[in-house]
C-alpha cells in the first residue's frame, strides 16, 4: 500500500476528493495532510476524514526558504511516504526539495498546460478568448508547472463566463481527474489519463465497449 501526503494551502476540496477515493482496492492511503496556512479550511476537512494533519507556517521562517523546506522534509520523512500530492499548495518548492522526492510529487494545475502556468489561469483564458479551459495533473519538476503531464480534463468556456463560473466548472473536473490520475500512478502506470469533457462521448462508449 502506497503512503500519500497531501499538501494544501486553502479549502482542500481536491485533497478531500483524493482522500475519499483512497479506500477499498485503491493502491494508496492518505497518511498526512500538511498546510502552510494555519487557517486553511482543508485542515478541518482532513481531520473530519480521520487523516493526521500538520501545520507548517512559512511566515515563521521569515524568508528562509531552505529552513521551511528542511522542516517540511523532516515532517514528510517521518511518515515514510511514497507519494506527495500538491493540492492547491501555493508555495513554490525549490529544486533541492524536489530532487529529494524526484518522481514522487504530483500537482494539479487549473489550466490546460502548457498553457497558463502560474497564477490567474481562468482570467487569462477568458481574456485570450479561448473556447476551452481545463485542468492538468503533472509530475513536479524544478520548472514551474512544466513537469511530465499525467492527465488532463477539458471544459468549454461560454461567452458569459466569469472567472468564478469558469473556476467552478474546472474544479468539478479537478475532483474527477486528480483521483483518477493518482489511482493510476499509485498502481505504477504513467500513461495519460484523459477524462471526456462534460457531454462528450467517451471513446470506449463509441466503440461499443
Ligand atoms: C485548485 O483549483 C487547484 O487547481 C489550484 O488551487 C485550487 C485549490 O482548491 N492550484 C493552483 O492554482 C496551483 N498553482 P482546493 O484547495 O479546493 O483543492
Amino acid at each position: 500500500m502506497k503512503r500519500v501526503a497531501i499538501l494544501i494551502s486553502g479549502s482542500g476540496s481536491n485533497m478531500a476528493a483524493l482522500a475519499r477515493d483512497m479506500t477499498g482496492d485503491h493502491p494508496a492511503r492518505p497518511v498526512l495532510v500538511v498546510s502552510n496556512e494555519p487557517g486553511a479550511g482543508g485542515l478541518e476537512k482532513a481531520a473530519d476524514l480521520g487523516i493526521e494533519t500538520a501545520i507548517l507556517d512559512h511566515r515563521q521562517f521569515r524568508g528562509d526558504r531552505a529552513g521551511f523546506e528542511s522542516r517540511l522534509n523532516d515532517v514528510l520523512q517521518a511518515h515514510s511516504l511514497d507519494i506527495i500530492c500538491l493540492a492547491g499548495f501555493m508555495r513554490i518548492l525549490t529544486s533541492q526539495f524536489i530532487d529529494r522526492w524526484a518522481g514522487r510529487i504530483l500537482n494539479i494545475h487549473p489550466s490546460l498546460l502548457p498553457k497558463y502556468p502560474g497564477l490567474n489561469t481562468h482570467a487569462r483564458a477568458i481574456e485570450a478568448g479561448d473556447r476551452e479551459a481545463g485542468c492538468t495533473v503533472h509530475q513536479v519538476t524544478a520548472d514551474l508547472d512544466a513537469g511530465p503531464i499525467l492527465g488532463q480534463a477539458r471544459v468549454p468556456i461560454y461567452p458569459d463566463d466569469t472567472r468564478a463560473s469558469l473556476a467552478a466548472r474546472v474544479l468539478e473536473q479537478e475532483h474527477l481527474l486528480y483521483p483518477a490520475v493518482l489511482r493510476a500512478f499509485a498502481s505504477g502506470s504513467e500513461s495519460l489519463v484523459h477524462l471526456p469533457a462534460p457531454g462528450e462521448t467517451p471513446i470506449n462508449a463509441e466503440l461499443g465497449d
